[in-house]
């Protein structure tokens, strides 16, 4: 059985999928695989992080992440803040930075942060003390989320190697998408990318994936489908012509998921739009969608997130 004792992680933080290793990734699985037996039992509460104080600082909405690095630090012992950015000093003019020096001298042992500049994530870490986790930075990482895709995938299919994986839709606005392509790109993964022109990044095919504008022909032989909402918070100008010609091209509905394999699996990252990147009907049919568990494991890999990096921090600084 992993634990964090057993497993050495050599980063002080966690900002990015991108520059992990494959073993390092399959630790995080692995320890990850023990929260989800603690988070179906009975008593979820353990002592691990007693003593230990974890602050949410969440400068963007957030339902599912900031709820689950909630539950994951309070059933592993630690004292959890959620600072509200609505009634903080930022509404008084105060800088990012200048919020996160105040943070850390009061000692944190860790804070998890949701920003939506890409890379600010990054700045705060250079400027306190204690562990730091990205919990979204505008478009660029969404770690956890590709770890919890990562932990729902291996799950269900055994594996991460070898497995074609589609994901569609705003591919250009995602972190989601850009974490989970370095993720299963180091795992062996072949990713492919499904998006009209106007939702993909410049030259996307440097990324080591695959690039297709037709979502029948994306998703020929694909095991997994994952789908991308369109994050108009982050669109400035019109990117499709409308909601309505978008799910008639690009919205996952049982007939496109025909191309794929019989056996293949739908994932979501939430929130989701019925009617606009996936039929409402397929997203609820338990034989084919796997967003229910992917909320599941969201949970058990914020807990190993935490539990390493705090064990990680204590051993590098002494506390
Ligand atoms: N997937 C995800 O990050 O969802 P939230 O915005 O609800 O946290």
């Amino acid at each position: 059985m992993t634990t964090a004792s057993s497993y050495v992680f050599p980063h002080r933080h966690l900002l990015g999928i991108e520059g992990l290793s494959p073993s390092e990734i399959t630790g995080l699985l692995d320890l990850s695989e023990t929260y989800v037996e603690q988070n179906r039992q009975v008593d979820k509460k353990q002592s691990l992080l007693r003593g230990r104080t974890q602050i949410n600082l969440f400068f963007e909405s957030s339902t599912r992440t900031r709820t689950s690095f909630e539950l994951a630090g309070k059933r592993l012992g630690a004292d959890v803040i959620n600072m509200s950015v609505a009634v903080s000093a930022i509404k008084k003019g105060e800088t990012l930075i200048d919020t996160a020096m105040t943070l850390n001298a009061m000692h944190p042992d860790v804070l998890v942060v949701r920003h939506p500049d890409s890379g600010a994530v990054n700045l705060l870490a250079q400027k306190v003390g204690c562990a730091v986790i990205n919990a979204g930075d505008g478009c660029h990482e969404h770690p956890t989320q590709a770890l919890l895709d990562a932990l729902t995938i291996r799950r269900r299919k055994g594996r991460i190697a070898r497995l074609t994986v589609a994901i569609c839709g705003d591919i250009l606005h995602s972190r989601v998408a850009r974490s989970n392509i370095h993720l299963l790109n180091a795992m062996g993964a072949r990713v492919r990318l499904i998006a009209p022109p106007t939702l993909l990044p410049d030259s996307a095919e440097r990324l080591g994936v695959e690039v297709f504008h037709d979502m029948r022909k994306g998703l020929e032989d694909c095991d997994i489908v994952m789908m991308l909402r369109l994050q108009t918070e982050r669109m400035q100008g019109s990117f499709v012509p409308s909601v309505r010609e978008y799910f008639h091209f690009y919205g996952l509905d049982a007939d496109k998921l025909s191309a794929a394999k019989p056996d293949a699996l739908v994932m979501h990252p939430g929130p989701m739009n019925r009617g606009v990147e996936i039929d409402s009907e397929l997203a609820d049919d338990i034989d084919r969608s796997l967003i229910r568990e992917q909320v599941e494991m969201g949970v058990a890999v914020r807990m190993a997130c935490l539990d390493i990096l705090t064990q990680q921090f204590a051993n590098t600084v002494g506390g």
